[in-house]
Order: structure tokens, then sequence, then C-alpha cells
């Protein structure tokens, strides 16, 4: 089941790659709301040679996530090679290549948005990714240091369309802003011009609306969800129905928090409970940061350690019978 963008007759929406976050159960749920790809998070592409336990478990999937990406960080073309054979035959739709990350630890070791300042390097690691035989994607923030770099790394997307990959995913902010500022839109309009092979967008996108200012300004292929859908995977459903010109459907607050009860239940069977409570709580902070008197329930959030504790807390949002 390979990811061809043009089959899909509209813009898609995809379940962006986030560390810490887009794990299986995510996945799943993403894919429940209709979002047309998921994504793994980022994966050590040496990790993945060396067979590290945690890589193994990060690249595990269930069928109902398909179709699903591969994101590799590294910064060496041969672990790369070897990492694209290893995933060849595993199932996923695309291997997509993080040349966007911003974490130190990633970019002393040469790889992610580092390679925003080795392009030699970047294509050579892009031409072993291709050894997978899947379609290779790429994504990238504006530059480096600043988005001022930008025409370089236009001139770095131009090379990889040449190269053959399928589509390019820009998140409009430099490496060094890391989520500071805003995302500047108007750099996806030029590549959405330059580049002939379809771009997805990224940056700021938390509603229908912004996606509807985001489409409308850049005329971009797809969009890329991150932040967006951390507890609300019903962004995706709403997406969707604005690239299929239906009416939005509106979701209320009960909705959002039965979704939460059941994601964090899935997430139970997943893991043990005590990893999946851990695991969780970053989720029900988002879920609850905007009702009021909000800094009680987060100290509450540190408390909680079982499932039991999950729902007594989700019955007392609930209770507040607000919006969230
Ligand atoms: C917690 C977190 C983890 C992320 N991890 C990844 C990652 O593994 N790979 C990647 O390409 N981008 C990653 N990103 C970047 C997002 O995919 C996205 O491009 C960025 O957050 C901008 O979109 P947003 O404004 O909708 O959040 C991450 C972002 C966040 C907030």
């Amino acid at each position: 089941m390979r990811f061809q963008l043009k089959t899909y007759g509209r813009k898609v929406v995809f379940s962006a790659p986030m560390a810490g976050y887009t794990n299986s159960i995510h996945r799943r749920f993403a894919r429940r709301f209709e979002a047309d790809l998921v994504f793994t998070e980022m994966i050590s592409a040496d990790g993945l040679v060396h067979s590290t336990k945690r890589t193994l478990e990060l690249i595990g999937f269930s069928p109902d996530e398909q179709p699903i990406g591969i994101q590799f960080f590294t910064a060496n073309p041969e672990i790369m090679c070897q990492a694209a054979r290893m995933i060849k035959n595993n199932g996923f739709a695309v291997l997509d290549l993080n040349f966007g990350c911003p974490v130190k630890k990633v970019i002393k070791r040469g790889a992610g948005s580092a390679l925003l300042q080795n392009h030699e390097l970047a294509l050579e690691i892009l031409s072993a990714a291709m050894e997978s035989g899947l379609p290779v994607s790429v994504k990238v923030r504006c530059g480096f240091e600043s988005c001022d770099e930008w025409e370089r790394t236009l001139e770095l997307l131009r090379k990889t369309e040449k190269l053959g990959v399928s589509f390019v995913t820009i998140h409009p902010r430099s490496a060094r802003q890391m989520y500071s500022g805003i995302s500047d839109w108007s750099l996806i309009v030029e590549a959405v011009n330059e580049l002939n092979i379809p771009v997805i967008g990224s940056g700021d996108l938390f509603s229908v609306n912004d996606v509807e200012k985001m489409v409308k300004m850049t005329d971009v292929a797809g969009v890329s969800i991150a932040r967006g859908a951390i507890a609300n995977f019903e962004i995706f459903t709403k997406i969707r129905a604005l690239f299929d010109n239906e009416p939005i459907p509106q979701f209320d607050t009960l909705h959002r928090i039965e979704t939460m009860r059941n994601f964090i239940a899935e997430e139970t069977k997943f893991y043990n409970e005590t990893i999946a409570i851990k695991w969780s709580r970053k989720f029900l902070v988002k879920l609850v940061k905007n009702i009021p008197n909000a800094s009680s329930f987060r100290k509450k959030i540190s408390h909680i350690s079982t499932f039991d504790d999950v729902n007594l807390f989700l019955d007392e949002v609930k209770k507040l019978n607000g919006t969230i």
C-alpha cells in the first residue's frame, strides 16, 4: 500500500510525526478520525540498524494504522541504506526523511536540521533512502539559523525533486526558532510555485480555520497537523470534511472527553498501566489547557497514577459542563 497523493483527487491531511506523542495508539486514533496518512515519530536509522530494543518498539504498527509513513533521521548514508533495506517489506506506505529536527542531541550528530547546512550529505542520505523502493519524502524547516537561508533550502528541495522525491513537507520556522514566533507561510507559497512535486504545509495549524487560511494562501496539496491534534483527534475529521467539501462536523466537550478516555484505555492495553498513565498525562494537560482554573487541574494530573484516577479526573472535567 504505497502512498500516492494523486490518487486522492483532493487535498490530504496528515498526522505529523511527533516524538513522544505519535505512538501506535495515537496513530490508530488519528486514522479512525480520518487522517489520510500517519507517521511514526522520527526513528534513528542507526538505532534500527543496531536493532536497539527501543527502536524496534518504535517501528511496530497494527494494520488499522495503515497507510503509515516511517520517518528516519541519520547523518550516515551507509546506515540509511541498510535501514531502508530493513524496512522495505514491512508495510510502510512512504519513507520520510527528517531534515528539520532542531533538537541538540540530533543536530550534534549532523542529522535533522543540521543537514540543511550540508546539502551534499542530505542528498546522499536521500539516495540511500531510495533503496527502500518506497516513495520517499522529505521534511524540512526553512533554514538552520534563520529563514534568511530559505533560498538555499529551496535549492535543496529542487535537488530532492530531481532525485525523485514524492512530496515535501515544509515547517517554515528555522531550527534555531524551535517553536517560537509564527511560521512564515509565504515561504510555502514560494515552494508551491517553484516545485512540481506536491508540497505539504506544516506550522501553526490548530483549527479548521487555520487550515482554510493556509490552503487559500498557499494552495498546498495537503496539510500536516502536529500540536493541534494533541488531545484533539476530532481536528482530522473536520479537515477531511473541509477537503471533501462537506459540512464540518462539530464535536462537543463531552465527545472530546470520552475520546480521551478511550484513548487512554487503549494506551493501558498497549503499555502496562503505570507506563501508559505516565505517558498519557501530557494529553490530559492539553485537554484542560483552556478551562478556567487549569492550573489546579494540572496539579491533579501530576498525581494521577491509575486508569481509575483518569476516570475520576475526566468525570470531574465533565461536571464543569463547559467548553475545553
Ligand atoms: C513534541 C513534538 C515532537 C515533534 N517530533 C517531530 C518528529 O519526530 N519529526 C518531525 O519531522 N517533526 C516533529 N515535530 C514537528 C512537527 O511535526 C511539526 O512540523 C511542527 O510541530 C509544526 O506544526 P504545528 O505548529 O502544527 O505543531 C515535533 C513537534 C512537536 C511539538
